[in-house]
């Protein structure tokens, strides 16, 4: 790891800005791009290009005020993040942490036919929180790898998934956290979608229910997630992305029916490669004079 491999505080990054007089910047989800940070880029630069696909870092009316595009890198990482989210709700349903840790603590002394029962997914109703590209796939994998039936909650309603997967649209959240079996996340992070799973939303899921997020932290109120899971109001959780991060709620960890990951979910080799040259591709759109595939309006 190099010396310059960390995340940048606010001050380090705003005094690398105005030290170096950058044409462009290539930014991470860890830094928060405020009018601040814009100001000490100066007027000569052109784009932040965010690698990540969520943007909840950047003050859009700030960079649009001082005229900095801003890009971030959707698709690339679809797939992956639909993968690990499959990873967490099949751990957490199969409880693979838990027998990981139960095997290496030497207390596997014999096959019984009721050790460590888990929960299928096959069969069962997964409920999409944001029918967004991640959603989306996370709903096709479901479908067609699992029979599972998908409902889905989404601002915008789409009839074409509808029809193609025999989904069914939701009115509210509400609705879909009182019908699903495994809920999971995909809402981006915006004023309306803050907390948007809380103490008295959890009280709504079933108490067989298992609740994954891979989508961001303060989604969740984590301290209202760890309540309801010591009381057993639902079964279990998955979680990639913490309220607080890189801080997690001291009393999730020490849960065993959550699962923890340090907001990994597109963190494979292939995807990050795409990701790293989706934003220097924004990056050469910007500055040789065109649009920026993936420009944040
Ligand atoms: C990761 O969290 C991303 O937004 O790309």
């Amino acid at each position: 790891m190099s010396p310059y491999d960390k995340v940048l505080s606010k001050d380090e990054l705003i005094s690398y800005l105005k030290n170096g007089k950058y044409d462009a910047v290539l930014a991470l989800l860890t830094d928060k791009l405020d009018a601040d940070v814009f100001q000490a880029a100066g007027a000569q630069c052109k784009i932040f290009a965010n690698m990540a696909v969520g943007f909840d870092n950047v003050d859009l009316e700030a960079a649009k005020k001082v005229g900095i595009m801003i890009a971030n890198t959707p698709g690339v990482l679809t797939d992956t993040v639909a993968e690990h989210t499959f990873a967490l709700m099949l751990a957490i349903a199969h409880r693979v942490a838990e027998a990981d840790h139960f095997a290496r603590a030497g207390k596997y002394h014999g096959w019984e036919p009721m050790m460590l029962l888990g929960t299928d997914l096959s069969y069962k109703t997964i409920g999409i929180l944001g029918l967004g590209r991640i959603g989306s796939r996370v709903a096709y994998h479901a479908v067609k790898g699992f029979n599972a039936k998908a409902i889905y909650y989404d601002v915008k309603r789409n009839e074409e998934f509808e029809k193609e997967f025999s989904a069914e649209f939701c009115k509210t959240p509400e609705e879909v956290l009182k019908k699903a079996d495994f809920v999971s996340i995909h809402v981006p992070l915006l004023p309306a979608t803050r907390h948007l799973i809380n103490a008295e939303r959890l009280k709504m899921m079933k108490p067989s229910a298992y609740l994954v997020n891979t989508s961001r932290g303060p989604v969740i109120d984590e301290k209202a997630l760890a309540e309801a899971l010591q009381n057993k109001i639902i079964k279990g959780a998955a979680i990639d992305v913490f309220e607080n991060e890189p801080a997690i709620e001291p009393a999730l960890l020490k849960l065993d029916n959550i699962i923890l990951t340090p907001h990994i979910a597109s963190a494979t080799e292939e995807t990050r490669d795409k990701m790293a040259e989706l934003a220097a591709e924004n990056i050469i759109a910007a500055l040789s004079g065109q649009t920026p595939l993936n420009l944040v309006k």
